[in-house]
Formats: structure tokens, sequence, C-alpha cells
């Protein structure tokens, strides 16, 4: 029902776990997709194996989404590839994950970096064709823990606050030019970087979720599907959270 068929998509940290459902959700919808990737040259080029053999037009470009001249390049690239920008998906994210006393500085700024400067590099270069087409999809994703916070997470729950303050200021500032710009918080969705959680914490996780189980990428990807199609053209500014009903 959903098509993308002709719209230029570009999602950061593709290669793997929810990014990953991304591409291949919008790819499946119709639309071409660039994916970045900050190292894993064998896992970009199984993703876009994986899309050929499935008929759709994906290409990776390697770039930490922290650096902004990394982002210029596979922004360009994009252009260049894809012939525009219609849809950006800000995907990529980290976790350093310790307790205030025992955070070093660097595991703030590299969260902070990955998280949130990457999403400032992105939207700063994605707005500048869109505005000039007038019409954009931007959809960024937070977290639940930066809407409720989690000991143990006070950098990566900045920077996924971070990001929600931003999504609200940018979505203001780009309505008029017919730029739509939301967040996605997900709950705890299976994937490598949950896959740290013992048993007993996934039990204890299970217990505060009303769905009773965890997400999968898919459930987000197709939250993203929506918030890139012109299904939520009224739609901006907003913080979907799709989470099981974890946090109402
Ligand atoms: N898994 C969850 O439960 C969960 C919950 C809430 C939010 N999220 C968010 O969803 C997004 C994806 O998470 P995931 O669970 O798939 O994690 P993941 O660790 O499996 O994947 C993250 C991806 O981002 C890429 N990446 C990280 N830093 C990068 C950088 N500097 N430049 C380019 N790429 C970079 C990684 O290479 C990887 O492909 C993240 O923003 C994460 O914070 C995940």
């Amino acid at each position: 029902m959903i098509d993308l068929k002709d719209k230029r998509a570009l999602v950061t940290g593709g290669t793997r776990g929810i990014g990953k459902g991304i591409v291949l959700r919008l790819a499946e919808a119709g639309a071409k997709v660039v994916f970045t990737y900050a190292s894993s040259e064998s896992l970009a080029k199984a993703l876009e194996d994986e899309a050929a053999a499935r008929g759709y037009t994906v290409y990776g470009f390697k770039a930490d989404a922290g650096k902004f001249s990394d982002a210029e390049a596979s922004v360009n690239f994009t252009i260049e590839k894809l012939g525009g920008l219609d849809i950006l998906v800000n995907n990529a994210g980290i976790t350093r994950d310790n307790l205030l006393m025992r955070m070093s500085e660097e595991d703030f700024d590299s969260v902070l970096n990955a998280n949130m400067k990457s999403v400032f590099n992105y939207t700063k270069l994605a707005i500048r064709p869109m505005m000039s087409q007038r019409y954009g999809k931007i959809v960024n994703i937070t977290s639940v823990v930066g809407l409720m916070g989690n000991a143990g997470q006070a950098n990566y729950a900045a920077s996924k606050a971070g990001m929600i303050g931003f999504t609200k200021s940018i979505a203001k500032e780009v309505a008029s030019r017919n730029i739509n710009v939301n967040a996605i918080a997900p709950g705890f969705i299976t994937t490598d970087m949950t896959d740290k959680l013992n048993d007993k914490q996934k039990e204890a996780l299970l217990n505060i979720i009303p769905l009773k189980r965890m997400g999968n990428s898919d459930d987000i990807a197709n939250a993203v599907l929506y918030l890139s199609s012109p299904l939520s053209d009224y739609v901006t500014g907003q913080v979907l959270t799709v989470d099981g009903g974890m946090v109402m």
C-alpha cells in the first residue's frame, strides 16, 4: 500500500540491526537507498548483495556519521547516485554505558558525537536539497531512554533527549518548505546493541512491557516507512514511541 517508488533515501548506520531493517523496508516499498557504515566493508557488501538479489537499488557508503566532512561526502554520493534526496533516516548510534561516577570524558564525548552531532551533520546537509525541492522526510531514531532516563546511560540518554529537542526545533524551521521532521523512540529491540543484556535483565524488561515481547527491527522499520511516506504528511515534530506499551 505504501509506495515510495522514485523516492531517494539515505540511512545512517545501515549494515545491521534496526538500520538494516529500515534499508530493506524502504527499498521493498520502492525507494532507492544509500546506507552509510562506519567500518565493516564485508557487512556492507553483504547487504548490497542481499538487496540486489531482491531487485532493489541499494548502495553502501563508508562514513563516520559524527564527522561533518564524512557526512558531506555521503550526502553528495547519495545525490550523485540517486539523483536527489527525499528521505533521511538518522539511525547510527552507539552505547558506552557506565554509572556517571565511572564514566570517562571520552565515553561521554564519543556517544554525544555518534548519536547527536551526527544528526546535526546529516540534517543540516540534507535540508538544503530538500528545501529547494520543497519536499522531504526526516526520521530520527531516538530511544525511550531519552524520554525516561536510565541509570548507567546518562551519556546515551542525554544524546537521545537532545535528538528530540533537535527534531522539534528543525520541524518548526522547515515546515514551511514541506519538510516533515519526526522521531521514533524504540523500546527494547532485539539487536547486537541489546544482546549484552543477560537473561535476568531481559526477564525484568518483559515484566514492564504490556505486549510481553521484545521488539524487532521490522517493528521500527514499519514506523519509519509510515513517517517516510505521504501517509504522514500532516505529522511533524512528533516522537512516535514503538515499545510494546512500556512508556505511556
Ligand atoms: N536496539 C534497541 O533496543 C534500541 C532501542 C532504542 C533505540 N535504538 C537506536 O536505534 C539505532 C540502531 O540501533 P541498533 O540496535 O540497530 O544498534 P546496532 O549497534 O546493531 O547498530 C548501530 C549501527 O550504527 C552504526 N554506527 C555506529 N556509530 C556510527 C558512526 N559513527 N558512523 C556510522 N555508523 C555508525 C553501526 O556500525 C551499526 O551499523 C541506534 O541509534 C540506537 O540508539 C536501539
